[in-house]
């Protein structure tokens, strides 16, 4: 069974999906993880994120893979731990330039694909129902205002030591919709038949009750 769980920034996917993935016993896999990786490569080769041809060099001579373990899914770039390294500002700010580039999406979408082959996944990004698993069984859309998101974005921050305003995060959010709203190839865009699940005014725990439920009615 797959499940395909897509929507913009900081609308609680992965928290989400980590949890359907762990009640279900179901590997999980965060594409948004593959793009940050790709991004912090090219940063630490000092190769421009818009510099499709190195980035592709670089992608073809590193791997990119994720080993769960105790305290969760960890994202490795070939031996090194990159799953802290992939959250900076830095790499958030710039992933949009890096995930608009065609060739590194084909790349990482055969990846994607690859890894949902044969077994029960739940997957979690921007193209997954659209592009990446279009015949998966379930599909969510969650989605949540910016505000709210912003505000999530801003607890999940000082509980990591950063204290960014407020109004910064908004805008951040606000510009990385926009960037991934508008970008030519599998742009973020609901699955016609995915189910929106609006997250502003519910717990986690609601929204994986709902999502359970979803899950349940297609089993
Ligand atoms: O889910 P996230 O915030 O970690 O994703 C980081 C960026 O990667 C996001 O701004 C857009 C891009 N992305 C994408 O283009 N396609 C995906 N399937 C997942 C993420």
């Amino acid at each position: 069974m797959q499940i395909a769980i897509d929507g913009p920034a900081s609308a609680g996917k992965s928290t989400i999906a980590k949890l359907i993935a762990k009640n279900l016993d179901f590997v999980y896999c965060d594409t948004g993880a593959m793009y940050r990786t790709v991004t912090l490569l090219a940063k630490k080769n000092n190769v421009g994120y818009g510099d499709t041809f190195n980035i592709l060099k670089l992608m073809s001579e590193h791997k990119i893979h994720f080993l769960n373990k105790e305290d969760g899914q960890h994202v490795y770039l070939d031996d090194e731990d990159v799953s802290d390294a992939i959250r900076t500002e830095e790499i958030t700010n710039n992933v949009s330039q890096v995930s608009a580039i065609k060739e590194v999406r084909t790349e990482l979408v055969q990846m994607q694909r690859d890894m949902a082959n044969d077994i029960n996944i739940v997957m979690d990004g921007r193209d997954i129902g659209t592009t990446v698993l279009p015949n998966a069984e379930v599909k969510i859309f969650l989605i949540a205002s910016v505000e709210v998101r912003a505000q999530r974005r801003y607890k999940e921050n000082l509980e990591r030591g950063i204290n960014t305003p407020l109004k910064e995060l908004q805008d951040e959010i606000a510009a990385r919709d926009y960037k991934d709203s508008h970008r030519e190839i599998s742009p973020l865009k609901k699955a016609d038949d995915a189910i929106e699940v609006d997250t502003s005014d519910m717990t986690i725990e609601e929204v994986v009750k709902k999502v359970t439920e979803i899950v349940n009615e297609h089993k």
